[in-house]
């Protein structure tokens, strides 16, 4: 998704907006630009494609200036081109604006400033900021920028910079996020933290309807009604190298390295005692609240709703409630059926899809509560839910999403023990029996960790292939899609998930001689029924890998691979059979030479419908 670099200082500011830019690359992107303000004016460059088209378009010795503005964009509104690209200017090329999220009311901005004489050069919402800002201009460009942005309806994150006031940039925000970083003789504004990490740790975080005039040595900020706001500096722990591939390949496959970490990092403070004791006091749920609910809403998109679907059948075993899963972008349209009694979980590892933020906007709209289960501190969906259970799995960077949706899976599990102990569902030695294996989970992924050469094998036998299944019954299901999904994201092979049951009941028709099947039998208390459709599949010659709980017998003669994972609770598997399905999607992608940490037409985070 789009990127925003502002820098004012003592440095040459080009150097600092490419630098930022590229730390921001892991968002997604088609194109990029930067304005600086030189001696010689406002200099604009722009380039479709990677940031090194735009270094070399920019050339040697670079523009000299030390205030200025960069962007990445991932189109929207106009195709992929120099000209779509930001930052875009008005008529007088005074002004130059860079721009993340969606102008809503774009088309009758721009007629009316048409009418008024402005000349347009892209297709793009964002330009029409620039001529908007460019029509109110009063000397002043804070009070511009104020006047201007209440005519505009959308989301967005701006910066803005003027010819005529060459000591600052002014920015604004509402609905997409935008960061000041505070420096010694220089002020950075970022839409995203890593792209300031090797300057300053200090920021502002900038609230919904706030703006800021920033110069070398001053940053304003305001709110919508121009009362000057006092921000509270906070300071970002991240490590810098933490946001790095640190030696991996990809980040993806760092990411899964991550995972025990990861894991062990959701459960701190939380499992405690060995995975006896729950303490999930920072949800601070009074008495009531638990006993009052009598279903459960889970509502995310992607490899989040896939983590919903495992919460699902958590849920509804251990609680006995109904619990009813949405695609986000399915639940906002579909007037869907909340009483007060409902609970409402979103899932978002970003915090900043678009979907994910409507659903949660519209489920509090109609007086539900809303609990988050997010990664991002600070992102929207932790500032507009009720609750926030943060999964605390580090920075994710690579677009195929894996050590979120593991975290994602533990936090599910970790709510479910501690709904069903207050409302008196499970006993003393129940929660201490399933709080153990959850904490035993981050050990069992270590060892599948240190299986990775099997997983190449089978990569290797995947890789030609154009299709792929991947099967399984209940909790197996669920874990397929996501497996389908990852498969699907990273190697472009066309993979479909399937209830095995369901095998009989069409894609029987597709199985060819050769075809691989991913077949998942992780529930002993099942196995006999997924073995007859393992058999279904050898009967017609597809290739099936099967993974399964060690001390699963027999087997090996009925399909063609198997993988074994440690043994744990049926419930809780899932936190481990993802793990080969991920490695299996990364090494089949690196096999058909795929960019697996930014597949094509993807980004990390979808911050608009
Ligand atoms: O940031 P979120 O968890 O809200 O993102 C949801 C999906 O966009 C995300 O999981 C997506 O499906 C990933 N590419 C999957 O790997």
């Amino acid at each position: 998704m789009c990127g925003i670099v502002g820098y004012v200082g003592r440095q040459d500011a080009y150097p600092m907006l490419i630098e930022g830019l590229k730390k921001m690359e892991y968002r997604g992107y088609d194109s990029s630009g930067v304005a600086l303000l030189c001696q010689e004016g406002l200099k604009v460059v722009k380039a479709k494609g990677e940031i090194d088209v735009l270094e070399e378009k920019v050339g040697q010795p670079f523009p000299k200036g030390n205030l200025g503005i960069g962007h990445i964009r991932w189109a929207t509104h106009g195709a992929p081109s120099d000209i779509n690209a930001h930052p875009h200017c008005a008529c007088t090329e005074d002004f130059a604006v860079v721009h993340n999220g969606i102008i809503e009311n774009y088309r009758v901005l721009r007629q009316w400033l048409e009418s008024e004489g402005h000349s347009f050069t892209s297709e793009t919402d964002t330009e029409v900021l620039a001529h908007l800002i460019e029509h109110n201009y009063n000397g002043d460009l804070l009070k511009t920028v104020q006047e201007s942005m209440k005519k505009v309806e959308g989301s967005f994150a701006v910066v803005v910079m003027c010819q005529r006031e060459s000591h600052r940039l002014v920015c604004a925000r509402k609905d997409s996020p935008l960061i000041i970083g505070l420096g010694e003789g220089e002020n950075f504004i970022v839409s995203d933290v890593p792209a300031i990490l090797n300057h300053t740790r200090k920021v502002y975080i900038l609230e919904d309807g706030e703006f800021a005039s920033v110069t070398a040595s001053s940053v304003e900020v305001y709110s919508a009604n121009s009362s000057v706001v006092q921000k509270e500096i906070q300071e970002i722990t991240w490590d810098a190298a933490s946001a790095e591939k640190g030696g991996f390949q990809h980040f993806m496959l760092k990411e899964i390295a991550d995972q025990p970490w990861a894991l062990r990092e959701t459960m701190r403070g939380r499992l405690l005692n060995g995975g006896k004791e729950l303490n999930l006091s920072e949800l601070d749920f009074t008495p009531e609240e638990i006993n009052d609910i009598s279903k459960i809403y889970i509502v995310a998109c992607g490899t989040a709703y896939h983590a919903g679907l495992v919460g699902k059948y958590a849920m509804e075993k251990i609680l006995r409630l109904p619990v009813e899963v949405d695609l986000a972008s399915e639940f906002r349209y579909r007037d869907p059926l909340l009483d007060k009694k409902t609970m409402i979980i979103v899932i978002s590892q970003s915090g900043e899809t678009a979907d994910t933020l409507t659903a949660l906007r519209l489920a509090r709209s109609r007086g539900n509560k809303v609990l988050a289960i997010t990664n991002v501190v600070g992102s929207s969906v932790s500032r507009e839910a009720d609750k926030v259970f943060y999964t605390w799995a580090g920075p994710e960077i690579s677009v195929p999403s894996t050590k979120a949706y593991l975290t994602q899976l533990l936090s599910l599990y970790m709510l479910t023990l501690y709904l069903a102990r207050e409302r008196g569902l499970l006993d003393r030695q129940a929660l201490e029996k399933l709080g153990e294996a959850l904490f035993a989970l981050p050990a069992k992924v270590e060892q599948i960790l240190d299986k990775q050469e099997e997983i190449k094998e089978m990569a290797a036998y995947l890789s030609p292939w154009e299709s792929a299944f991947y099967i399984g019954r209940n909790l197996d299901f669920a874990v397929a899609m996501e497996g389908a999904l990852k498969l699907k994201e990273t190697s472009y092979i066309h993979a479909e998930a399937y209830a095995s049951g369901e095998l009989k009941h069409g894609p029987l028709a597709l199985i060819v001689e050769g075809i691989p099947v991913i077949a998942l039998a992780t529930q002993n208390s099942i196995l006999d029924k997924s073995v007859s459709n393992f058999k279904e599949i050898k009967a017609r010659n597809g290739y099936v890998i099967c993974i399964v709980q060690e001390g699963t017998e027999g087997l090996e003669k009925e399909i063609d691979r198997i993988f074994y994972l440690p043994s744990t609770e049926d419930l809780l598997t899932p936190v481990l059979s993802a793990v080969p399905l991920q490695l299996l999607a990364y090494y089949t992608a690196v096999a058909r030479g795929c960019p697996v940490d930014k597949p094509r037409n993807l980004a990390k985070s979808v911050t608009v419908e």
